[in-house]
């Protein structure tokens, strides 16, 4: 099976953009279903996710089966042409497995099991676990299969879940020696001379359970990747039965953006389809960059393919300590933004608000007053425009900048006892985007080995861990023409965590034309001046590092202090290309400067000469997509006559943008 198949599937090619939500009908007596079912057909809804966390009342008990009810909810789906996004119910065990087998309880580092009466309680190694997921998955597969409303399945739920229990660390023990064979090597890559830790023994080596004072961070490292792979294996043994009933429904699980617990990379190219859940926070100014740098992330977990919002928020969630609602116009302002960053499906946490239950206070498509209320009425016009949009499903958003991102690389940086925990590698990357984000120049995110070539700009914020093959791509890539920019601590450690020793970056070095010997972060409270070849100033913070240029040119130096006169950015001609290293955390004027300038080295423009502060502009195949997060009007100079999707007006020389407006302008053929 293809992966990312959604795009071509006959799913979307029927039905242009998905639209729905999480439907959980067994928190409702049956009569509110039908009305459920009307509603969803009035709203334009054609895709529902039901039974996330059905497994209690699917299976009451071991081995009996209670599927009648599902039957009917899937049925009423079918015949009011919804199609069914089928989950696997395992991210939530009946209480009845943690009571029969305490093992498939978690265990947390202190050695406390936690317990059932919320969710997510299991061991990701219990073989009990296992074996209870694999029998309801193949239940569910062979009840399901021929099913005519049954379009996807969603495996799990937020997979993230860790457990230090006893079965794990047999099972931690098992991974290591299939990694490095022997103890020796064991010892040798986790460093254990350092404070007696050598190991003569396996039955000695456990998880990082708590301990007095800082654990090894290459136990810790090994110990992230494993847990990102135990869940990756529990994914991939339902989803095998899964393929094996229905080879030709497309198998999905649902990520949470830039999070920590489970390596993405690992796990996008296991699935067919990339879905993510995503809740912007209302009222922060970064909230409009951040949730499009997550986009992009799915768009590059995809592989470019389109992928599915499976989850978002109407309104208010209820998880913030404060949780602030959207104003109207909102949540149809961050739809659109993902459609435009290539979503093919908007779904949201969830259809109906709970009357019970943990979430009774998140928002919903039908709010607890009922659909006889302005955010239903929104929920419903949001549901008819984006059939106006149908045309955009299956389209590519074409970037030709890449930014690397790499889960590894940020384990080993959040380590503790390094020189700062203030130089944080989502906060970089965030950073970065920024420029990019204000120019509407599209940017792919990219794992470090991913393939450079058809990039012009390629930018690395942080890259802390990297190991030979993928610093001797980044080295080629600019040899070979490409832009390169590095930001500061990269090419720190090896995939063992430890330190390259030599002057840094490392490798590097080489390509970078200039290296470094001491980190040299500073108060939060003292920010360094720094000047520009052209004498203009800026300030950085944070982070200084004392550098050295060879053979690159110094394009910024520090202006004060111990590193007056030092280097602060460089850039290099590297072969064909050009490498930027960046010494520093700039201040965000700065780094707009910079990547402007690594832009012009690149010769990449943004879509449009004049682009107003807070609209964001991104072109999804031929649609250019342009969105006010500001709270004033705007004009948005269009230099080519095109058409509004959304309200059928032309678009001549200008569009106006009202707070949370959205334009979707398909140029117009000259002449047509
Ligand atoms: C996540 C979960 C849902 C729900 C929402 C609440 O997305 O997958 O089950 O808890 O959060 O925002």
């Amino acid at each position: 099976m293809e992966t990312g198949k959604l795009g071509t599937h006959p799913l979307t090619e029927e039905r242009g953009l998905l639209f729905g939500g999480d439907y959980n009908p067994e928190q409702w007596p049956e009569e509110v279903w039908r009305q459920d079912a009307e509603l969803m057909r009035a709203a334009g809804v054609n895709l529902v996710t039901v039974g996330v966390f059905s497994w209690a009342r699917l299976e009451p008990e071991p081995g009996r089966h209670d599927f009648g009810w599902l039957d009917r909810v899937l049925d009423l789906m079918g015949e009011h042409g919804i199609a069914v996004d089928l989950a696997i119910p395992t991210a939530s065990p009946p209480p009845w497995l943690g009571h029969r087998w305490p093992e498939t309880l978690p265990v947390d580092e202190d050695g406390h099991r936690l317990w059932y009466g919320s969710r997510n309680q299991f061991c990701p190694s219990s073989a009990r676990y296992r074996e209870r997921s694999q029998l309801i998955t193949t239940a569910l597969a062979e009840r399901y299969a021929a099913h005519p409303a049954l379009a996807i399945w969603h495996v799990g739920n937020e997979y993230g879940e860790v457990c230090h229990c006893d079965e794990s660390a047999a099972a931690f023990r098992a991974w290591l020696r299939e990694r490095y064979g022997d103890l020796a090597t064991l010892n040798e890559s986790w460093g254990t001379t350092f404070w007696s830790q050598g190991y003569g023994d396996w039955a000695e080596v456990v998880p990082p359970r708590r301990a007095p004072y800082l654990i090894n961070p290459t136990q810790r490292l090994d110990w992230r990747r494993f847990c990102s792979g135990e869940l990756l294996g529990h994914f991939r043994e339902q989803r095998d039965v899964l393929r094996a009933h229905t080879p030709d429904v497309p198998v999905t699980t649902n990520f949470m953006g830039f999070f920590n617990r489970v390596d993405y990379w690992s796990f996008a190219g296991e699935q067919d389809v990339v879905s993510n859940d995503c809740y912007p926070e209302p009222g922060n100014p970064r909230t409009p960059a951040l949730t499009a740098l997550t986009h992009d992330l799915m768009r590059g977990l995809g592989g470019g393919r389109p992928w599915v919002l499976m989850e978002q928020a109407t309104s208010a969630v209820n998880w913030r300590p404060h949780n602030l609602p959207k104003p109207p116009g909102q949540f149809r302002l961050e739809s659109l933004q993902a459609v435009a960053r290539g979503a093919d499906g908007l779904c949201y946490f969830q259809w109906r608000a709970s009357r019970f239950g943990s979430e009774r206070f998140h928002a919903a498509m039908v709010p607890h007053a009922g659909p006889d209320t302005r955010l239903h009425a929104a929920v419903r016009e949001h549901g008819r425009e984006l059939r106006r949009l149908a045309s955009v499903a299956g389209t590519p958003v074409p970037a030709r900048v890449a930014m690397v991102f790499d889960w590894e690389s940020w384990w080993a940086l959040e380590e503790r006892g390094r020189p700062s925990d203030r130089l944080n590698a989502t906060e970089q990357m965030l950073a970065y985007y920024v420029p990019f984000f204000e120019r509407g120049v599209s940017v792919d995110v990219v794992p470090p080995s991913a393939d450079l070539s058809a990039y012009a700009l390629v930018v690395a914020p942080n890259l802390f861990l990297v190991g030979d093959r993928d610093a001797a791509a980044l080295t080629a890539y600019a040899h070979g023409g490409g832009v390169l920019v590095v930001g500061p601590f990269s090419g720190v450690v090896d995939p063992n965590g430890h330190v390259r020793t030599g002057r840094f970056p490392v490798p590097l070095r080489e390509v970078l034309g200039a290296s470094g010997e001491e980190w040299l972060p500073v108060a939060a409270e003292q920010p360094v001046r720094c000047r520009w070849d052209d004498g203009a100033g800026f300030a950085a913070s944070t982070w200084t590092e004392l550098l050295r240029a060879e053979g690159a040119e110094t394009v910024a130096e520090f202006a004060e202090g111990d590193l007056e006169g030092r280097p602060a950015v460089v850039r290099h001609r590297a072969g064909n290309g050009v490498a930027w290293y960046v010494g520093t955390m700039p201040e965000p004027a700065a780094l707009g400067t910079l990547i402007g300038r690594a832009l012009d080295d690149a010769g990449v423009t943004g879509p449009l000469p004049e682009l107003p502060p807070d609209v964001e502009a991104v072109r999804r195949g031929e649609v250019l997509f342009l969105l006010n997060h500001g709270a004033d009007t705007v004009r948005v100079p269009v230099p080519e006559p095109a058409t509004d999707l959304l309200t059928g007006s032309p678009a001549r020389g200008h569009v106006t943008l009202t707070p949370r407006a959205v334009a979707a302008l398909r140029p117009e053929v000259s002449g047509g």
